[in-house]
């Protein structure tokens, strides 16, 4: 028996959900894709949701309809999957990465201050968190238009002291809540806390819709220009063959979105037992001294588990462990590799090892178990027993 990485939730009512929209002409912008935001908007208040074809789709629309463009810096964090600093430089921005928390693996907002005073006020100060190439250095004025946080495996940013400095240098925050549907900070919803936020539903998410996402804000110039980008640029009274900006295909199909609107009506079942699975991980990884187990912050009121990532002490091999798990059928992944060592990130900006030391050694220390929510207990056993004789 192999144990997977990840699998999905579903049921008999995703399955029939999907098929009843195959009976129907409507494959496209119907009503399942309002239904599917229309619980968007009741289970975070939000009041406008949109729906679209991924992640990445949805947080390029959040950057579009920020007006962040050629030569603009966002303070981001390089401990995240590689789409949430990709969505800037799909506009030619500037990610300013700064480095993150090594409990949970959020971007520092004592960091993130000093960046956003140093960058605005220039000079030297400023050249500190610059990348050491693909910008223009002459810039005198430093463009610094937001901050992109990203809620890290299901946790959120440490949001107050980031939307403080928000306030205080007048900067947009996208929220990157890819990972964390469900997830609480101080009592509120994450994904709402920013300007515009984003959750995905790729398979391995809380809930999926194969490929999607959803983009939430209050924001109504924003929600209507973001609005009008999915679906090729047209605007209110655009016909199917007038497009009044340059746009993009980002819708989300029917299927996908009757798929979604069955698994939202399921979240806090499908919260629930991801909980209980971390649960079962938490109590037999306290007996191995080797692994280091994922930490809440205080400020976490609630955790929406999306992957179970551990971390192995300093001087142990990762990827030799990694690989021994594989070999008794245990698949496994580094989570995540720093973005800013991507080869296309160090070919543009420069970036060096050494430059963000706490995003480094996460990833170099961290390792994804198999995780889901339909994962048996018995699994999660097995997991953990090749995990103790591997390190033996
Ligand atoms: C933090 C983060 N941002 C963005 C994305 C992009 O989402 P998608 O894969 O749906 O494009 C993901 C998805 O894995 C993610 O984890």
């Amino acid at each position: 028996m192999k144990i997977p990485m990840s699998s999905p939730d579903l049921t008999a009512a995703e399955r029939e959900a999907v098929a009843a929209v195959l009976r129907t002409p409507n494959l496209s912008m119907g009503a399942e894709i309002q239904a599917f935001e229309e619980s968007f908007r009741q289970f975070t208040g939000s009041r406008h949701a949109i729906g679209v074809s991924s992640g990445t789709a949805g947080l390029h629309l959040c950057v579009r309809a920020a007006g962040i463009a050629d030569g603009d810096l966002v303070i981001t964090t390089p401990f995240s999957f590689v789409a949430s600093a990709n969505v800037l430089l799909f506009e030619r921005a500037v990610p300013i990465f700064v480095d993150v928390d090594p409990d949970s693996g959020n971007i520092d907002p004592a960091l993130v201050r000093q960046a956003a005073q140093d960058l605005l006020s220039g000079g030297t100060a400023a050249r500190r968190w610059m990348p050491r190439s693909g910008y223009n250095p002459k810039l005198e004025a430093l463009p610094l238009k937001a901050l992109l946080p990203v809620d890290v495996f299901g946790q959120p940013a440490d949001l107050d002291p980031l939307l403080d400095t928000a306030r205080e240098f007048s900067l947009s925050v996208i929220e990157d809540s890819c990972e964390a549907l469900g997830a609480e900070y101080k009592g509120r919803k994450a994904g709402t806390l920013g300007d515009c936020g984003v959750y995905a539903f790729y398979p391995n998410k809380q809930i999926t819709t194969g490929e999607g996402a959803m983009i939430v804000t209050n924001d109504d110039r924003a929600a209507a220009m973001m609005r009008a980008l999915r679906n090729q640029g047209r605007a209110p009274g655009d016909t199917w063959l007038q497009h009044t900006h340059l746009g993009y295909n980002y819708r989300l199909d029917e299927m996908s979105a009757a798929l979604g609107r069955v698994q939202m009506a399921r979240l806090d079942e499908l919260i629930e037992r991801r909980m209980q699975v971390a649960g079962w991980y938490a109590e037999r990884l306290a007996e191995l001294p080797e692994v280091e187990m994922p930490r809440l912050a205080p400020y976490t009121s609630r955790v929406s588990w999306f992957v179970y990532v551990v971390r192995f002490q300093p001087g142990l091999d990762r990827d030799a462990i990694a690989r021994r798990l594989e070999r008794a059928g245990i698949p496994a992944r580094p989570y995540f590799l720093p973005i800013h060592l991507q080869p296309y990130m160090v070919e543009r900006f420069g970036f060096r090892p050494g430059d963000f030391p706490v995003t480094e050694d996460l990833g170099l220390r961290s390792l994804a178990l198999p995780f889901s929510g339909v994962m048996p207990e018995s699994q999660v056993d097995i997991v953990c027993q090749t995990l103790s004789k591997v390190l033996q």
